[in-house]
């Protein structure tokens, strides 16, 4: 709910006094959003900050993703309405753990998601997001290892889909998406034989999503494991009247902008990331009025970090 009536006119007053566009991620609440002047995944969002004109850029998101277009765009004033907004998969590995795993595997090639601090990325060499981790490793020859970090599903998924024996995953993982596990979507399949299944790569459940369709459970076209801006395509294309969607609960806002028509239920209704709704509406007032909270990435990390990030944006395109 918004603080006041009249609160999404002020956001946009501000944020064009300041000459700011507003960028907000799939997992925000409704009415952050509804504000935005742009809502997308995380490779969608990272693309429009690397292009986009405005002077500053107020992310409404997690910590990451504001450092993610500081990293692509320097020169530009990148705020975020909270800074404590984190990540608990970002969290998952730190930059002194990394560089143990890298000196036991020299020669690898290291694939990090977005979802990871400025200091990861700047001994990374392709960052990835869920939307274009396949490509990203099936760009490096197949003679090359991978070390992929640090979502364990994600990369189970990858290595899965490539069948490449060569890829090293590390063990990390987003406590909302690990909640999502298979017994609930085998519970909820099972009691909506007709919906589709939208899997974010990202859950426990994906690994249950592909047996269920491999069992011949649910019908194997069913089943999509898809990035968030790849469930919005999804809900355009399909058929089907009900889906499940396994990933964070703010998605199914979009969603349902997406397809009116459709009848969207959450696989696990208290997939909430506590982080991404750290960014409210008087945050989000307080940002663009106050310009706060500004992020700085150390320019040595960003200038290390550019080339992965760079990457990532361009391939999948
Ligand atoms: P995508 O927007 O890339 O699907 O990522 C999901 C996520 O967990 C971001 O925090
Ligand atoms: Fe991080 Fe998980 Fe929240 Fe996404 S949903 S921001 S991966 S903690």
């Amino acid at each position: 709910d918004v603080p006041f009536p009249g609160w999404a006119d002020e956001v946009r007053a501000l944020a064009k006094k300041r000459g700011a566009v507003l960028l907000a991620h799939n997992y925000q609440l409704p009415a952050i959003q509804d504000v935005a002047d742009f809502v997308g995944d995380s490779l969608a969002l990272s693309r429009i900050a690397a292009d986009v004109e405005a002077d500053t850029i107020v992310f409404c998101g997690v910590h990451f993703m504001a450092e993610t277009a500081k990293i692509l765009s320097p020169e530009k004033t990148v705020l975020i309405p909270d800074a404590r907004a984190g990540c608990s998969l970002a969290d998952s590995i730190t930059v002194e753990q990394l560089r143990e795993w890298k000196a036991e595997h020299p020669d690898a090639v290291v694939v990090s998601y977005v979802n990871t601090t400025a200091a990861v990325k700047a001994e990374t060499d392709i960052c990835c997001t869920s939307s274009n981790a396949v490509e990203v490793v099936a760009s490096i020859p197949e003679d090359r290892e991978v070390l992929f970090l640090p979502d364990q599903f994600l990369g189970a998924h990858v290595r899965r889909t490539l069948d490449r024996e060569n890829m090293h995953v590390w063990a990390g993982e987003c406590h909302v998406h690990a909640g999502i596990n298979g017994a609930e979507l085998t519970r909820q399949a099972e009691t909506h034989p007709d919906a589709d299944l939208f899997v974010h790569p990202e859950c426990g459940c994906a690994t249950s999503a592909l047996y269920l369709a491999g069992s011949g459970a649910v019908a194997a076209d069913k089943v999509k494991i898809l990035s968030t801006g790849g469930m919005i395509d999804a809900a355009r294309a399909t058929k089907a009247k009900q889906v499940l969607v396994a990933t964070e609960v703010g998605m199914l806002h979009q969603l349902r902008r997406a397809a009116p028509e459709i009848d969207f239920q959450a696989v696990n209704d208290r997939a909430s990331c506590g982080y991404m709704k750290m960014i409210t509406p008087e945050a989000l007032l307080r940002s663009v009025r106050h310009g706060t909270d500004e992020v700085h990435v150390d320019p040595e990390l960003a200038a290390r970090g550019r080339a992965a990030v760079e990457r990532m944006i361009a391939i999948g395109q």
